[in-house]
């Protein structure tokens, strides 16, 4: 059975002070609008309908690459019925249910869209809602029963009577409509009310006038909590972010201090992790077991294999194989592949580049461009100078090499096996296999000399 799902996100957010689209504001590290869309993939929505209004572009970009995303642009706000209205003009019919969810709600749960769904089938609802109880109704719209406790109708705020302002049952504004009902009747909506808008909350009314079956199904406040301002989008953050690290540490991943501790809702951490404070896990990162990430760290798309520690690192596009270790203060740039028993030390960056098994980058380094073999060690300080300042060139290491300390390796350049480089050496020729390589001026010794130097120093002062 198909399932639809229309994501209002036209709003212009004027309360977050900013030129870009409130949707296209970050929660953890995804766009606001993300988050319904998502959940609504994972409640097994197959056609995801995003209405855009004020910076569509941007919104848009969101979704670059995603096959189950559509967008219809609504031009004029004329309210929640119009939105809905616009889209069925777009669209032609709705087919199966169709929810309807807003792209300022980042925190309503799969689970719950799949029970509105399950209600709306079971049940052969024309309409159900969800419903919740604010700590302060004013603002939300409220929900009137009648004497069988079946909901008859939403009354906005602005529409409601002394009596139904006392009502504490609010809209969340979540539904699932039966889309062929909903199809054919979202034309009945007028806009004859305090704010002159469509408003979807009157097909409620509408499919109780026509006779239409109608349910509602009640949810907690705070999977309802919108983001209008920036420190909503604060508030919205501390939950997800606490939803997202119980559920780690429920499946076995050990968090000294769970508040200082971000992780992306597509990331993966195996059991018997351990994540230090001030770690961020971003994109489609997938943390192996055993490992020990952090303090200060933040990786995106990086993959660590089981055993690894990576601490005080910034990383992104990386894969880190297992029992590797990293840190403190690395910064692993994208195309860096770190293979089994690896270490990169302090003060080290790495791009594009592959340090094969157990070979050692330990000291204040560069790796740019290099295919390293197994058993290597990089002296403290030594670099590979990868660009000519126009072009970017490979330095290619084989297995078992030495390198000395501050030795620069001018690319394009590759050392052979077993070779050997001394210390401060500008390497800019190739290095055949065992052979020892070295480049500096010979070492003088002038007997005496510091002493007469400081002598005359203090004489002349
Ligand atoms: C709506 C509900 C109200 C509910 C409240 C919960 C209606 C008429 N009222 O009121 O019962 O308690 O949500 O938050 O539905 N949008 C569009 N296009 C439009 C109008 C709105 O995309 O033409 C989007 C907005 O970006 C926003 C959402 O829909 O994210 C809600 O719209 P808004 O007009 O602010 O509704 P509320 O007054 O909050
Ligand atoms: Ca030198």
């Amino acid at each position: 059975m198909p399932l639809t799902a229309i994501v209002l996100a036209a709003g212009e957010g004027t309360r977050m002070k900013s030129r870009h689209p409130k949707v296209a504001h970050k929660l953890l590290d995804r766009p606001l609008v993300w988050w319904p869309v998502h959940a609504a993939r994972k409640a097994g929505a197959d056609r995801i309908i995003v209405v855009v209004g004020s910076h569509a572009d941007e919104v848009r970009a969101i979704f670059d690459g995603d096959t189950d995303v559509e967008f219809v642009e609504q031009t004029e706000r004329l309210g929640t019925g119009h939105a809905v209205r616009v889209v069925r003009d777009a669209i032609g019919s709705f087919e199966g249910p169709t929810v309807v969810l807003y792209g300022d709600g980042p925190l309503i749960k799969p689970e719950t869209i799949s029970a509105l769904v399950d209600e709306t089938k079971s049940n052969h609802n024309a309409m159900t809602l969800l419903t919740m109880v604010p700590p302060n109704p004013f603002g939300y719209g409220r929900i009137v029963r009648d004497a069988d406790g079946a909901p008859l109708a939403i009354v906005e705020q602005k529409d409601c009577t002394p009596e139904q302002q006392k009502i504490t049952e609010c809209n969340p504004g979540i539904y699932c409509f039966c889309g062929s009902r909903l199809t054919s009747n979202i034309d009945r909506i007028g806009n004859d009310n305090v704010q002159h808008e469509y408003y979807l909350t009157d097909m409620l009314g509408i499919y109780r006038e026509l006779g239409e079956p109608v349910g509602s199904i009640p949810t907690e406040y705070e999977e309802t909590l919108g983001v209008n301002s920036r420190s909503q989008l604060a508030e919205v953050t501390r939950i997800m972010q606490r939803r997202i690290n119980e559920e780690l540490m429920a499946s076995g991943v050990t968090m000294l201090s769970p508040d200082l501790v971000w992780v992306g809702p597509e990331v993966v951490v195996e059991p018997d992790t351990e994540l230090l404070p001030m770690t961020m896990l971003w994109g489609k990162s997938v943390i192996g077991s055993d490992c020990v990430i952090g303090p200060n760290t933040r990786l995106t798309n990086v993959l660590v294999g089981n055993g690894s520690s990576v601490e005080e690192t910034v990383g992104y596009d990386t894969i880190i194989d297992e029992d590797v270790t990293v840190g403190p203060r690395a910064y692993l740039r994208p195309g860096t592949h770190l293979c089994d028993r690896a270490h990169v030390g302090t003060h080290v960056e790495i791009k594009n580049s592959t340090i094969g098994k157990g070979s050692k980058v330990p000291h204040i380094s560069y790796i740019g461009d290099t295919q390293m073999g197994g058993g290597v060690n990089i002296g403290a300080g030594s670099i590979t100078c990868n660009y000519d300042g126009v072009n970017k060139h490979r330095t290619t290491i084989g297995n078992d090499v030495f390198v000395g300390s501050d030795t620069m390796m001018v690319a394009p350049v590759a050392i052979g096996d077993g070779a050997l480089i001394g210390a401060s050496s500008c390497i800019t020729r190739d290095v055949p296999a065992d052979a020892l390589s070295l480049e500096r001026s010979d070492q003088r010794i002038v007997p005496g000399y510091a002493k007469l130097r400081r002598d005359r120093l203090q004489k002349e002062q």
